[in-house]
């Protein structure tokens, strides 16, 4: 709120509406990172208020999650973790549900990844719902992590879906 960057930032990400299907208005971020001043600017806002907040962990959500938390988890000094769509991690994974317009999808961690005492920043490019966010939260709670807070570059406290 009031940080000149962010009205550059939300011009950078394109809208496009009935993408992927009739009703939903799109969030683009791919042309935010085709744009290196906002790009660099939107992690370095998320550095200013991770780099002293003793965050061990950052957990990327699957797929654009992968796109913001690496260069966060860099340059505060945490390690990353990514939180994945199932069967993509090889040996021990812990995994959690979330809801899906029609059904259920999970993601999963690695038990390794994580241990009792870690201080837990999760990144994603969106909220909507939250679903996802929360079977993030578990999933890192389960494992004894302390869950800081979740940082998303778009929320959609109004998610605008056109009635047909
Ligand atoms: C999108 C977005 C978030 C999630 C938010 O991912 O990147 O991860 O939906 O929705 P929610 O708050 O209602 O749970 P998507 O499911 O499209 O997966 P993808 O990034 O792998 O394409």
């Amino acid at each position: 709120k009031g940080d000149p960057r962010l009205e550059a930032i939300s011009q950078a990400i394109r809208v496009v509406p009935h993408f992927p299907k009739k009703g939903i208005m799109f969030q683009d971020i791919t042309t935010l990172l085709l744009d290196h001043k906002a790009f660099q600017d939107t992690v370095d806002i998320f550095v200013d208020r991770y780099r002293n907040m003793d965050i061990s962990v950052v957990a990327g959500i699957e797929a654009r999650g992968f796109m913001f938390g690496p260069s966060i988890a860099l340059a505060i000094g945490a390690k990353f973790v990514p939180l994945r769509k199932p069967k993509k991690l090889p040996g021990k994974v812990i995994c959690e549900e979330y809801e899906l317009e029609y059904g259920t999808d999970c993601l999963e961690m690695q038990v390794d990844a994580v241990q009792p005492g870690d201080r837990a920043l999760i990144v994603d490019d969106l909220v909507a719902t939250g679903g996802t966010l929360s079977a993030a939260i578990r999933l890192l709670e389960r494992m004894g992590a302390q869950v800081v807070e979740c940082g998303c570059v778009v929320g959609l406290p109004e998610v605008k879906v056109i009635d047909t």
